[in-house]
């Protein structure tokens, strides 16, 4: 079931678009933020709610990267794999960010800290590598420069 903020929330969304289903997404995400990720049953509910299939929903939640339909630790790392980045050897801050945490993509530390995730391009070709961990992109990345970067997520 929604909470009565999840539902406040999605409302104050509503009220900005003409079309219910314009809001899947951000209704998606408002749970999300809440919750970590979206399960099956929050999808049924958030797809109840608006009024929409559920079966639609789904797909839209799972054509969108960014809305997680498995557990993931507290912080995602979102690692560019798009061709500047490719460029600019990702390859090396994967490989970093693998040794310093002991996974690679998909996967999440044992201490559920972090989970680890390729995305396609963040926008910020110019200063690849490049990638994002929850809110905050984090440019022109060395190997070097991995471990304090994740200091700041605890
Ligand atoms: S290719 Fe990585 S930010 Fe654009």
């Amino acid at each position: 079931m929604l909470t009565v903020e999840e539902r406040h929330e999605i409302e104050e969304e509503l009220k900005r678009y003409p079309d219910r289903h314009a809001v899947t997404i951000d209704a998606l995400k408002i749970v999300q933020r809440r919750r970590g990720w979206v399960t099956d049953e929050a999808l049924r509910d958030v797809a109840d709610f608006l009024g929409v299939s559920a079966h639609d929903l789904d797909g839209v939640a799972t054509f969108y990267n960014l809305i997680y339909r498995q557990p993931v630790g507290r912080h995602v790392i979102l690692v560019c794999d798009s061709v500047s980045c490719w460029i600019r050897r990702y390859d090396r801050i994967r490989e970093a960010l693998g040794t310093r945490l002991g996974i690679g993509f998909g996967e999440t530390t044992s201490d559920g800290r972090f989970t680890m995730l390729p995305i396609v391009c963040l926008g910020a070709c110019d200063h690849a590598p490049v990638l994002m961990i929850d809110q905050d992109l984090h440019r022109d990345v060395t190997p070097d420069g991995v471990e304090e970067i994740l200091a700041k997520y605890d």
